[in-house]
């Protein structure tokens, strides 16, 4: 069934701003990402959506579809961002089936909550590996696609029509430092890191790479293992927002369209951080119980426990 527009894109957006264009996301089949490429599809874009999970990768692919009459999304399953090979056969076939790749979300990751003292060195390398280098292998791959896009639809001021984009998807640990997020923290630093570099590498050629950095949003994976039910039952999750809520995913698609479109055209190694002022707030895993008490009472030091919950 179609999802509602109004849950994954605002009124502002003029439709067809995105005909002709073709977007290759990682971890498109999640919820942020999934609302992302079904904003640009009701815009005009075609898609690929890329996962490890074969069924819910294609599912989401056929589902996204319904955006709007005539789209093309096709959904390529069994890819791991660790393995460039597996990338590069996805593009090849992005290329072949839609005609090119104009515009990338990286979005894949891997998140769980736990302490430096329950973290093994092979947890903290699982997690740099999908989230940095899985990153930078989606760049990697894309990115013969995206100097050739943006050769064809040059970034010149007055084109309403570019192509070359990249966005990759952070987190805002890093900004401060985070307890129990040592390793994502790392990771996406190391994102940042990516994106930046790539604005100064490819802006010669047109190209821009920004950030998206999204704050606690309702119904994601992320907050599923992040937050806490009981807090969010309650209120007290929100309370470390400054506006009181969790983000939706609908303004995490706003924002992408932003960067994507004629709008954010002079936008280049920036972090649009899409957070409600959450990363400002005084220290904590919003809401969970209160620092640093989960610390101390050793509500994290058994992985196995935690795992298990998931
Ligand atoms: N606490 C501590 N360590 C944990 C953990 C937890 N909650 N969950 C996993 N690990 C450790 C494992 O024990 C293992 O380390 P070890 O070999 O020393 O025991 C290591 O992490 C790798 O785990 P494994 O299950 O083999 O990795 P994977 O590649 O199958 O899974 C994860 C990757 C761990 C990131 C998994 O959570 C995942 O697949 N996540 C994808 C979806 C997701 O996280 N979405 C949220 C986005 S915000």
């Amino acid at each position: 069934m179609a999802v509602p527009r109004s849950e994954y894109l605002s009124s502002v957006w003029r439709d067809g701003i995105f005909d002709k264009k073709v977007v290759f996301c990682t971890g498109g089949a999640g919820t942020i990402c999934s609302a992302q490429v079904r904003a640009l599809v009701h815009l005009g874009a075609n898609a690929c959506i890329i996962g490890r999970n074969v069924e819910k990768t294609e599912r989401m692919a056929k589902n996204i579809a319904t955006a709007r009459n005539g789209a093309k999304v096709i959904g390529i399953g069994a890819v791991d961002v660790r393995k460039i090979e597996d990338l590069e056969k996805s593009v090849a076939r992005c290329v072949k089936e839609l005609g090119g790749i104009d515009y990338v979300i990286a979005g894949a990751a891997g998140n769980f909550l736990a302490p430096i003292e329950g973290l093994s060195s092979n947890a903290f390398r699982t997690v740099i590996e999908i989230d940095t280098i899985g990153s930078f292998n989606t760049l990697k791959a894309t990115v013969p696609e995206l100097i050739k896009s943006a050769a064809k639809n040059p970034n010149t001021g007055t084109n309403p029509s570019t192509g070359g984009r990249i966005i990759f998807i952070s987190a805002t640990f890093h900004f401060t430092g985070m307890p129990l997020q040592a390793h994502v923290s790392a990771a996406k630093a190391g994102v940042d890191a990516i994106s930046a570099s790539a604005a100064l590498e490819f802006g010669p050629r047109g190209i821009t790479s920004n950030i998206i950095t999204p704050g606690p949003i309702w119904g994601t994976e992320g907050m599923a293992r992040l937050g806490s039910r009981d807090a969010e039952k309650s209120g007290v999750a929100f309370k470390h927002v400054p506006l009181q809520r969790y983000g939706t995913v609908k303004e995490i698609a706003d924002g992408t369209v932003y960067l994507f479109s004629d709008a954010g055209n002079y936008v280049n190694g920036e972090v649009l951080v899409i957070d409600g002022g959450d990363w400002r707030s005084p220290s904590g895993m919003g809401g969970t119980t209160t620092y640093p008490d989960y610390l101390l009472d050793g509500s994290f030091v058994r992985p196995s426990a935690q795992k298990a919950k998931l």
